[in-house]
């Protein structure tokens, strides 16, 4: 698929959590403290919820539907464990944060 255009760089800043939308897909953008921004698919792996609405505390990610908890770094979930964000390659260019979503 190549890359694609997910939003503007300027709206990234550390410890904080960016909603965006490529191709279709809602994807968050989260920039842990100490780490580099990541881009993650933002459908809850429990009930697919958006967690574009979800609590971002510059380490975690909180679903705000039943409070599972990810961490940002990875997208591991960390309560319950054994679970995931999908995690996709981000690279910037120009002005713009462009994302590379799977093929399928
Ligand atoms: S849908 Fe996210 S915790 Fe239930």
């Amino acid at each position: 698929m190549g890359w694609t255009p997910l939003c503007k760089k300027r709206l990234l800043s550390p410890g904080e959590a960016v909603p965006c939308r490529a191709d279709g897909q809602e994807i968050i953008v989260l920039w842990p403290e100490g780490g580099r921004p990541r881009a993650f698919d933002a459908r809850c792996p429990h009930e697919d919820v958006s967690l574009n609405k979800g609590i971002f505390n510059g380490q975690t990610l909180i679903c705000a539907a039943h409070g599972w908890v990810f961490d940002a770094h990875s997208g591991e979930g960390l309560s319950p464990t054994g679970c995931g964000l999908d995690e996709f390659p981000i690279r910037v260019n120009g002005e713009m944060l462009e994302i590379e979503l799977d093929e399928d």
